[in-house]
């Protein structure tokens, strides 16, 4: 089942399930990115909380590893008052068997409003949205190689705090862009905000094939990739989503496409770096660059929870008058 097959809107136009941001409007995207950013404290002081989300409740399913969305949309949904459950995917009866379909009537029946969902295969949120009840909504944290919409926000997000706007700009994504769900929700954001000069840099094996990324310039050189741009992101090589003979010698791999001090030199001086994370230093990036002043990685893992937050509090808040 394609993500198409589901509508994430209700019948009155609010967002019930957030799956993709491919069909988003600017106004939707701008919405949240407002939210979110309402959300966003200075390290230190202490995050904001409210009641929002008194008597619903989160479950985050999450068959495929991870730290920053999951711990993200758990803090998100607690810091708006939410009750939350986890479920050990390992420890729990699907490995005896169980359907996911059977294990997300379990958990609606146990009252849970809104389902977390991160898997390896593509078209599994979608079939859950298609299932659930009407007063449910799931939210992709992260499907397949198709879409981590939250994470494309957060990127967003990221870039506008730091460079106040989206026209005018140059982004080139760079790496493991086949098998990136983080570059198409990325692009799908960024495109949609305005941005003209959009790039994507990786050797032929990992280009998408077109018309995916539409509108955005290939390129198989770096130099010419990140010339004069105003952001880099880098991506990780996606070793669990490529064959053992698809996968690059991590040593070439760096000499042709890791993001050293040298070749960030080829950006705009005060270019931003970013990557999603988790991070292969001496991969697709060199330590130096990933702490280096330009990087803004750490401000994208702390603008997670912001935007985690004001999805929930958008799906969330737009249901009573809905369903
Ligand atoms: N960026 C990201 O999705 O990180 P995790 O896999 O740790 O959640």
């Amino acid at each position: 089942m394609s993500e198409a097959q589901v509508d994430q809107r209700r019948k009155d136009g609010t967002l019930r399930h957030l799956l993709t941001l491919e069909h988003l409007s600017r106004a939707e995207i701008e919405r949240l990115l407002n939210k979110a950013q309402s959300f966003v404290r200075p390290l230190g002081a202490p995050p904001p909380t409210s009641n929002t989300l008194a008597g619903v409740t989160v479950a985050n399913l999450f068959t495929e590893p991870s730290t920053r969305t999951r711990v993200s949309f758990e803090l998100a949904a607690k810091r708006l008052g939410a009750d939350v459950v986890n479920l050990e995917v390992q420890l729990s009866s699907r490995v005896k068997g169980e359907s996911m379909l059977d294990t997300v009537y379990t958990l609606q029946s146990l009252h849970v409003d809104v389902m977390v969902i991160r898997d390896a295969e593509a078209g599994v949120p979608a079939l859950v949205a298609g299932n659930v009840a009407p007063h449910v909504s799931v939210l992709s944290a992260g499907e397949a190689h198709v879409s981590h919409p939250t994470q494309g926000l957060l990127d967003a997000l990221t870039v506008r705090q730091h460079k106040k706007r989206f026209e005018g700009l140059a982004i080139a994504i760079v790496g493991d862009i086949r098998h990136s769900r983080v570059a198409r929700s990325s692009f799908h954001a960024f495109r949609t905000l305005g941005v003209a000069d959009l790039r994507i840099v990786a050797p032929a094996v990992l280009m998408p094939e077109e018309p995916e990324f539409e509108g955005c310039s290939r390129h198989t050189s770096l130099a010419a990739g990140l010339k004069d741009v105003d952001v880099v992101m880098m991506l990780r090589i996606q070793k669990e989503r490529m064959g053992q003979a698809d996968l690059p010698d991590a040593d070439r791999y760096f000499v042709q496409y890791g993001l050293t001090p040298e070749r960030l030199s080829l950006a705009r001086p005060d270019a931003i770096v970013m990557h999603p994370q988790p991070m292969n230093r001496g991969i697709e990036i060199a330590s130096d660059v990933a702490d280096g002043r330009q990087s803004v990685i750490r401000d994208q893992v702390r603008n997670g929870v912001a935007v985690r937050m004001a999805v929930l509090a958008d799906v969330i808040g737009s249901r009573s008058s809905a369903t």
